[in-house]
């Protein structure tokens, strides 16, 4: 089968799938409380893609060349039954199936998601110091809630986790340091990411993205770091070694350096909408297609059209000065 490839070369790898729009955390710049409060209406059952529908769409992306699917949200394990659903997607066989979480459903989910044949898992946590995270997760939550879905997940039989922290200026800067100190040790992987501009909801502005560079120099302060190999082809995150051996952290410089060059993802929202580009605003709804009279390969070949006209390169083009489409319908980006 030749290769499928967009209109620069880049080939579909990874599939990130949104199982729910709900969220039990309320992050500033993802689901602020004032635009999803309590009469924020979020999808019906009937709207969301169902498992079925899901297994589906992953078989013809798997057919297509993906190796990776990745489960988000919202916050994925809001979703009913969703260790249930890895395990139909572990069946399909070949996948590295990820999922990204806040982590507080942890200790209820994560023997099962294990057992299901999670690969990998990546929990989001923004800082150390429970007053800052209420207020940038917003949310009724302490830390150590996070911390006991970290544990639960190892003791699962995860050996490492990801834990990400979105870095915003005047918000949660001053929690790097604090952050390698706690996860120094423990062998899981801290990354440091680039307040992006997704979602027309957030109030982004430039001047609260604080650079890879300063991220970097500010655990300098502390620790010297050695530059490690990436892993893979598209790996978003550039990944450092603590030269004391201690600990491995990354940083994801998507506004400062962006990465569109290797971007290989594509995105299916909750309900059903696939986006070649985390900042398209027009996303392409499947479900007519999932839900009609269809005949076999058509799901197929509508995904290959869609990755073969894919341009997208919005954060390069933002970071050039061009003019770009304003992100608009990508609310949340999940996790
Ligand atoms: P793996 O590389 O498979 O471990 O996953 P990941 O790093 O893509 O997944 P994760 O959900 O942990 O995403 C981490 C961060 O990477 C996100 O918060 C974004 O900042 C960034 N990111 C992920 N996907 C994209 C993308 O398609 N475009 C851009 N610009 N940034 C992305
Ligand atoms: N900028 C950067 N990262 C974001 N995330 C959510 N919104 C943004 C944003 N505007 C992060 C989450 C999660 C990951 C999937 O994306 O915290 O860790
Ligand atoms: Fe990929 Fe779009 Fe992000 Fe660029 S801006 S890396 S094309 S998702
Ligand atoms: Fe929920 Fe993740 Fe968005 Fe925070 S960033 S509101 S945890 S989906």
């Amino acid at each position: 089968m030749t290769p499928l490839l967009d209109r620069r070369a880049r080939p579909l790898r990874d599939l990130r799938i949104s199982l729910t729009d709900r969220c039990n955390f309320r992050c500033g710049y993802c689901m602020p409380r004032d635009l999803f409060g309590a009469d924020h209406a979020f999808l019906e059952r009937d709207e969301l893609l169902s498992f079925d529908e899901i297994e589906e769409v992953v078989r013809a992306a798997a057919d297509l060349g993906v190796t990776t699917v990745r489960l988000t949200g919202g916050e994925p394990l809001m979703r009913a039954g969703a260790p249930g659903l890895v395990a139909r997607l572990a069946a399909i066989g070949g996948l590295d199936l990820a999922m990204t979480t806040n982590g507080v459903l942890l200790p209820r989910h994560a023997g099962a998601l294990a057992a299901a044949g999670l690969s990998r898992l990546t929990v989001s946590l923004d800082a150390i110091d429970d007053v800052v995270f209420r207020r940038a997760s917003d949310s009724p939550f302490a830390v150590s809630a996070v911390m006991a879905g970290i544990d639960a997940a190892v003791a699962a039989g995860f050996d490492t986790v990801k834990v990400n922290a979105v870095v915003r200026r005047g918000v949660n800067e001053h929690q790097v340091v604090p952050l390698v100190e706690h996860f120094r040790g423990t062998g899981h992987e801290l990354r440091f990411i680039e307040f992006m501009d997704v979602g027309a909801t957030n109030g982004w502005t430039g001047s609260e993205v604080v650079p890879a560079a300063e991220i970097r120099a500010a655990i300098e302060t502390r620790w010297r770091l050695e530059d490690l190999p990436a892993r893979r082809h598209g790996e978003v995150a550039r990944r450092f070694r603590l030269a004391d051996g201690t600990a491995q952290v990354g940083i994801i410089s998507s506004v400062s350096s962006p990465f569109c060059g290797t971007c290989t993802r594509a995105r299916v929202t909750a309900d059903g909408r696939v986006h070649t580009c985390l900042f398209s605003s027009r996303g392409t709804d499947l479900r007519p297609l999932l839900r009609g009279a269809r005949h076999e390969g058509d799901l197929r070949r509508a995904l290959a059209g869609l990755w073969n006209r894919r341009d997208d390169r919005y954060s390069e083009l933002r970071a050039a000065g061009g003019r770009v489409e304003a992100p608009v319908e990508m609310s949340y980006i999940g996790g």
